[in-house]
């Protein structure tokens, strides 16, 4: 039996999960259950499942016939390349993966830390003070030099002022709704036309490119350095592979753990009491972090392409069809989290693992966020340095709604605050 969904016609769907994502997701949740159809115009249909163990089971796929790279590849391959994590599968994914996940350990990255606060204190200082602004375009100025400096490596300063121009451009417009929803067919027919965003999109790539070759060149002439393009040098990929993971992480990395922090804030500002005890509770800090992935996950899915029909309970998920486990909805589960929507870090002061595996804002399985332990790191040290600075004040209390922004959930308002400077500063 096929799983049950909303009989609207797919645009309608379509524009339903547009507006209101979390709003349809319950909905459907309420009438048909914990495994239900949606129908996204342009993609087979994806059979979302809303519990934990229901969660594992699609997990499970990872370890054959379930093709998380295949979801991602039409979209995302004109801006990571073909040797992408994101988009491989099956051996060449893990030989990838493999080499990937070393220099991202959580005891790798550890040495990053005052290079993050660094970092962090230099564009702090550069907010405006007294009048309101959107958080979550300062705190992804700060993740994106930290992937420009601490992935890519960058020393130079002309290199480094390049692609803080160039990187958000590319990113922009690679990411624009209009170039990555279009079939790569009428894609690929905009290549040579003037003024149409993908041709705008390669030659900024061209320019990216450019750069990142060069620096490899030059980074193998001079082997070492404890950045993530260093170790990946020691390995065997080749140029264009680790170019094209380098473009992975940056892709990957930055907007998702911009908008981790700009929900965080988000949520620390409607929620009294809880910023007293921050910043230098470092375990309060981190149970912080974590509760605000879970009430506010970035990434709402984990969609696996099924290779062979899937049973779930009474229902057959089939071949061609996606399946994910749906985050936001399994973050909310009231068997496992008591009044879910509170914001409450107290949940993680014993220790996560209290929570089995219902907690899951790095998806699961083989392709598990392999930059988790950096973004947990980053998230850290940010909320530090600029609790240590500043007092921040929303300016209008009422919560801001979830803005679906492609695969993530987003602050409507972009976490709107207004900042004032704490006199004196704090100090560890
Ligand atoms: C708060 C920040 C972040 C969130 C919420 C997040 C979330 C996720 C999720 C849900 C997945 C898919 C997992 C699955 O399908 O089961 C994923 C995959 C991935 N993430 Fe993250 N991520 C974050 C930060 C980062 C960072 C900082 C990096 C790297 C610098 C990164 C690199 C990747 C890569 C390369 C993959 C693909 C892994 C694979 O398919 O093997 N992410 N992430």
């Amino acid at each position: 039996m096929l799983p049950p969904g909303p009989k609207l016609p797919t645009l309608l769907q379509t524009a339903w999960l547009l507006t209101d994502p979390v709003g349809a997701f319950e909905k459907c949740r309420r009438k048909y259950g914990p495994i239900f159809t949606l129908r996204f115009f342009g993609f087979p249909p994806e059979v979302y499942v809303a519990t934990p163990e229901l969660a594992e089971q699609v997990y499970r796929l990872d370890q054959g016939g379930g093709r998380a790279g295949r979801v991602r590849r039409d979209f995302l391959e004109p801006m990571v390349g073909a040797h992408s994590l994101l988009t491989l599968d099956d051996e060449p994914w893990w030989r990838h993966r493999r080499l990937l996940t070393p220099p991202l350990r959580a005891k790798q990255i550890a040495g990053y830390e005052g290079e993050i606060a660094a970092i962090a204190a230099e564009k702090i200082a550069t907010w405006p003070l007294g009048t309101p602004f959107a958080l979550r375009d300062r705190m992804q100025e700060i993740t994106l030099e930290v992937i420009i400096r601490l992935i890519f490596g960058i020393r130079d300063a002309q290199r480094l002022d390049r692609l803080r121009v160039l990187l958000p451009k590319l990113i922009e417009v690679g990411g624009s709704a209009s170039l990555m929803l279009l079939p790569p067919r009428l894609r690929e027919a905009t290549r040579r036309l003037p003024f149409t965003p993908y041709g705008r999109f390669l030659r900024l790539r061209a320019a990216v490119d450019e750069i990142l070759f060069d620096e490899i060149g030059r980074r193998r002439a001079e082997p070492g350095g404890t950045d993530v393009l260093g170790r990946l040098l020691e390995t065997e990929l080749g140029d264009q592979e680790v170019r094209d993971e380098l473009i992975t992480l940056l892709i990957a990395g930055h907007e998702t753990t911009a908008t981790g922090l700009a929900w965080a804030f988000e949520r620390l500002l409607r929620t009294p009491g809880i910023l007293d005890r921050l910043p230098h509770d470092e375990e309060y800090l981190d149970a912080v972090v974590k509760e605000a992935l879970r009430v506010r996950p970035v990434v709402f899915e984990a969609p696996r392409l099924v290779d062979a029909p899937l049973r779930l309970g009474d229902y057959e998920v089939p071949a061609g069809w996606y399946a994910a486990p749906l985050i936001a909805l399994i973050h909310q589960d009231p068997s496992v989290w008591p009044s879910p929507e509170e914001f409450r870090p107290e949940r993680f002061l014993d220790g996560a693992d209290a929570h089995g595996k219902a907690w899951m804002p790095f998806g699961g399985g083989r392709r598990f966020c392999v930059g988790a332990q950096l973004a947990l790191l980053e998230m850290r040290v940010i909320l530090r340095e600029v609790l240590n600075r500043l007092e921040l004040s929303a300016p209008d209390p009422a919560p801001e709604a979830r803005r679906l922004k492609l695969v993530t959930l987003a602050p409507a308002k972009l976490t709107r605050v207004s900042a004032r400077a704490r006199t004196p500063a704090r100090t560890p």
